[in-house]
């Protein structure tokens, strides 16, 4: 079959597309034809060799998919051939077909389809965990998200609304202010103009946001205990600019301010398998409804992998990029 394969951990260029043998199926795994696969930051870094988990090498990066079941292993009671499924698995999605766990796929209503599939489980989900399980959110906080118009961003603008917040959604050009105002913000401050804590001051006449959701750290981040609330929460849950933020811990105690650290991966990628069942069976449902949709920007075949990565690199993307996969 084929597939995306990274030989050595480094630059994303170095990755290639050919032929890999496929895979035995285990007694409690599925085969899933592949149609769809999501791009995410952690594929990238996990591919450079910069993410906390390094798979034996070579390895078929992509962590998120969507597709039909082809077979399934013997004990597998869940699951039949022809269901349509997403997956999430720290690996090996960008293929034609993946062998996985099947307690890492999620049957989908025949109303979803594969590109919703293949997206919300990396961007509502863990949204999802963040504003509600580690903040707390509650109706009428003030919500602040940096990163606002990438995949974790849009659909914690959403969640955002839907969980009775006001939301103000920082980005860094004036494209993605459009998008994040199109998709519902009550706010929007274009970091690579404004200056962020003062703005983030203006609208919540001068107290600070309840609850930040940095995805961005660095400088961004290094502004975030500046403009939050007091009893405020800022939530750590990635580093998109490159830099690792440290904090002088004074600066939370005088605000009674709290640092949350919110890794979905950590919880949602194997620990908490009914937390996990709840948490999806939410957030279908919320889909069926219409209430929550993941925005793609960029749409790419499977041996463009290196151009849809750099479009991510590049902070071009709005919502997510795909990859087509057959
Ligand atoms: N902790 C968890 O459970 C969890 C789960 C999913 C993702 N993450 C992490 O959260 C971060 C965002 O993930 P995502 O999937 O939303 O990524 P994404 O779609 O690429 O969005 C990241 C955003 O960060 C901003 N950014 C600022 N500086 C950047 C830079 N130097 N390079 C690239 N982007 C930059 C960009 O927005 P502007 O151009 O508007 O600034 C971009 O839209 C990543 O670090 C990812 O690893 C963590």
């Amino acid at each position: 079959m084929r597939a995306v394969i990274c030989k050595e951990f480094g630059p994303v260029d170095n990755l290639v597309v050919g032929q890999v043998e496929r895979r035995e199926i285990g007694p409690k795994q599925l085969r899933i034809a592949i149609h769809v696969a999501s791009l995410g930051f952690m594929d990238i870094l996990m591919a450079r060799g910069q993410y906390q988990l390094k798979p034996p090498l070579p390895y078929i990066p992509g962590s998120c998919g969507a597709g039909v079941v082809t077979e399934v292993g013997g004990d597998v009671v869940a699951f039949k051939v022809g269901d349509r499924v997403s997956f999430l698995n720290y690996f090996s999605a960008y293929a034609e077909e993946i062998v996985t766990d099947a307690i890492t796929a999620i049957r989908i209503p025949d109303s979803m389809d594969f590109e919703q599939a293949a997206t919300y489980r990396l961007t509502y989900s863990p949204s999802w965990y963040a504003l509600v399980d580690r903040a707390g959110l509650k109706p009428g906080e003030t919500l602040v998200i940096t990163g606002a118009a990438g995949g974790v961003g849009m659909a914690a603008v959403r969640l955002g609304k839907l969980l009775g917040a006001r939301v103000i959604a920082a980005v860094g050009s004036e494209k993605k202010a459009e998008a994040v105002r199109a998709n519902g913000a009550d706010e929007v401050i274009d970091y690579s103009v404004d200056n962020f804590r003062d703005k983030v001051k203006e609208y919540t006449n001068g107290r600070g946001a309840d609850v930040i959701l940095d995805v961005v750290g660095g400088d961004i981040f290094d502004q975030c205990i500046r403009c939050v609330n007091i009893w405020g929460r800022i939530i750590v849950m990635g580093f998109a600019s490159g830099r690792i933020p440290t904090l002088p811990m004074n600066l939370p105690m005088l605000k009674n301010a709290s640092i949350v650290g919110a890794f979905f991966g950590g919880w949602g990628m194997g620990k908490d398998h009914e937390g996990i069942r709840v948490l999806n069976a939410k957030l279908l449902e919320l889909a069926a409804a219409g209430q929550i949709k993941a925005h793609v920007s960029h749409r790419f075949p499977l041996d463009q992998i290196k151009t849809a990565m750099h479009t991510l690199l590049g902070r071009e993307a709005i919502g997510k990029i795909i990859l087509n996969t057959r």
